[in-house]
């Protein structure tokens, strides 16, 4: 498969990390508000160190079945937060993702923005057929995200994950290939209507 990263889209780079994001990636994974629905963090300076280590041992190895990218604010050149995606099942090709963003950028639209580009990428460069993610219930902003990326909620599961010394209830959003290349269209076809009125077509 030819690479399908580095993506790059109107205001976003997604790409690989360097030893240099260090500082950029701790900042939002020290945050106690970045992490309040996820089951890691808040970390220490020492567990960004060890992580961004094995973000980048991974990258070096290729890794296929799971892959986590740098969000580059192009404007600011620097990392913003992380968006992963990981094949869960190669024979059914199924994926599900992840995302998390500094505090400063967010409901700007970033992360809707790189979760697109990224389902793009998976349904038309890896040839995923099913994507899926969970959030915490309570996470309105992530399950918002996902339902502006017309993802369909397909169950909730009652304390099914143990976050930090709690078991939380999770939301299930999942889109199929089929479902995402039709709305993409659609999108495409009313986009050029749009700019044949305006040309006075
Ligand atoms: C989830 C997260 C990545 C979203 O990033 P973001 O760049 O702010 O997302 P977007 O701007 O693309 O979209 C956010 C949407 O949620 C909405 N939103 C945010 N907080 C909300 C709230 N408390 N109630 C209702 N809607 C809310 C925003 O208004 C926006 O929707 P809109 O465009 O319809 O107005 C970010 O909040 C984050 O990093 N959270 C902490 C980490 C995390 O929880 N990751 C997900 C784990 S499952």
């Amino acid at each position: 498969m030819d690479p399908w990263f580095p993506i790059e889209t109107d205001r976003l780079l997604l790409r690989e990390f360097r030893v240099s994001d260090e500082p950029d990636i701790h900042e939002y994974a020290c945050d106690p508000e970045v992490v309040r629905y996820t089951d890691w963090g808040p970390n220490t300076r020492d567990i960004t160190q060890s992580v961004l280590r094995r973000w980048l041992k991974e990258q070096e190895h290729g890794l296929e079945h799971s892959v986590t990218l740098a969000i580059e604010l192009k404007s600011e050149k620097r990392l913003i937060g992380t968006i992963r995606i990981e094949v869960k099942d190669e024979r059914a090709r199924t994926a599900d993702f992840g995302y998390s963003l500094n505090r400063r950028y967010w409901n700007q639209g970033y992360t809707t923005e790189a979760a697109h580009a990224l389902i793009d990428a998976a349904v038309r460069r890896i040839g995923l057929r099913r994507i899926w993610a969970t959030c915490d219930t309570r996470n309105v902003a992530s399950y918002r995200v996902m339902e502006k990326l017309g993802m369909r909620r397909e169950a909730t599961f009652r304390k099914d994950v143990l976050q930090k010394g709690e078991w939380r209830d999770s939301h299930l959003y999942a889109i199929l290939a089929e479902e995402w290349l039709a709305r993409e269209e659609a999108k495409a076809e009313i986009a050029e209507a749009f700019e044949s009125r305006a040309a006075g077509v």
